[in-house]
């Protein structure tokens, strides 16, 4: 029987890089690194992806087995230029050139019927392909260099959640990628927007960095349809979008509601009673809902005062509180609207779906 504990070992070396100007000689090192069939851990506007060379199947099953991702879960191609666009998609519709002149490059994932070179892995052996253009000079560069797309999904463990510094990216894969660079904490802070465009009507099958109200101006007639199914459920139009997802090892507890003072005072009712029964609590919320957990003995992580703000330290404020080892994590979903929506998303994942309605 061969053991199921295969992974993708290397000697993680960590470059600091400037992300408005990086180093043309690391850049060219790691591009070449990516055409040897290596692993690539680089920022994008989102979050940090875990990069390999898009055209040889043994590269991109290497980001399968450092991430421990199921091999049904298939992976965004990173490109740099339209031309390559033409080289992994095929009968691209018209509209796809719209949505790209106006989001591209930047947080929108478009999947397209799929070229007939692109390995069977990196769709998991789907007849269609993701694909975007990510806006950071990084990702460019390096995408420029190698001369290849980029296969790369979020460049953390499997269920954890997504990387937003490149110290998440250490935590969870040393040992496990060949370059790791740093450039910093990413500006977004949740992962790109992926629209079907290959489905009757198109539709966001995960909301992210480009909003809904962004979409509808050139595609009116955009439907939203996250999965959150069980793995067991065949029709899973996206494995990635699974419920259980971001999950961090303490419980998630997230709230909602109408009432927005209705629904910080349950939060802190209910945090004071666990803490009365002998558990360590985590709150992850905005500057703005702080005072209410002012009588509360809790650690509290601040996400600063708009969505925007929200939406960038999320991940990092859940790695943070996991590493606090609290027992429970609570938080107020936000309005399901602008990035809101992707907020929300991730919370609802977060918590495995079990969203606490207060009215
Ligand atoms: O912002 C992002 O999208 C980041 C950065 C690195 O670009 N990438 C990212 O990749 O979030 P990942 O693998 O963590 O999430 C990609 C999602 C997965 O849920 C996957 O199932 C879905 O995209 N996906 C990829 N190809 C697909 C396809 N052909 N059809 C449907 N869903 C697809
Ligand atoms: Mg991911």
């Amino acid at each position: 029987m061969t053991a199921i504990t295969d992974t993708y070992l290397a000697e993680t070396y960590t470059a600091q890089l400037n992300p408005n100007l990086p180093s043309p000689e690391l850049l060219a090192l790691s591009a070449e690194v990516i055409r040897q069939g290596g692993l690539v851990a680089f920022p994008t506007e989102t979050v940090y992806g875990l990069g390999a060379n898009a055209w040889s199947e043994s590269a991109v099953d290497n980001i399968f087995r450092a991430k421990q991702r199921p091999a049904n879960d298939p992976i965004i191609v990173h490109i740099d230029d339209m031309e390559l666009l033409q080289e992994v998609a095929v009968d691209i519709p018209d509209i796809a050139y719209n949505l790209v002149d106006k989001f591209w490059a930047g947080a929108l994932t478009l999947i397209l019927k799929k070229h007939d070179r692109i390995p069977y892995n990196v769709t998991a052996g789907r007849d269609t392909v993701a694909v975007r253009m990510p806006n950071h000079p990084v990702a460019l560069g390096l995408i420029h260099q190698a001369n290849v797309p980029i296969a790369a999904p979020s460049a953390n463990r499997f269920s954890r959640p997504s990387p937003t510094k490149a110290q998440h990216v250490l935590e969870d894969l040393d040992g496990h990628v060949d370059i790791i660079f740093d450039a910093g904490a990413t500006d977004i802070g949740v992962e790109s927007t992926i629209l079907d465009l290959t489905s009757a009507i198109p539709t966001v099958l995960r909301p992210g960095g480009v909003t809904i109200e962004a979409l509808r101006e050139v595609l009116p007639t955009v439907a939203l349809r996250p999965t959150y199914f069980d793995e067991s459920d065949e029709s899973i139009p996206s494995p990635g979008t699974l419920t259980k997802h971001y999950a961090p090892s303490a419980e998630m507890r997230v709230f909602t509601g109408e009432n927005e003072q209705q629904v910080l005072s349950q939060m802190a009712q209910e945090a004071n009673s666990a803490v009365d029964r002998g558990l360590s609590v985590g709150i992850l919320a905005l500057d703005t809902d702080a005072q209410a957990f002012e009588d509360v003995f809790a650690n509290i992580v601040l996400l600063g005062d708009t969505l925007e703000s929200m939406a960038q330290h999320l991940f990092a404020g859940i790695r943070q509180l996991d590493q606090q080892e609290v027992d429970v994590i609570m938080a107020r979903a936000p309005q399901q609207s602008e990035i809101g929506l992707a907020i929300w998303d991730r919370l609802h994942r977060s918590a495995e779906g079990n969203l606490i309605t207060v009215s």
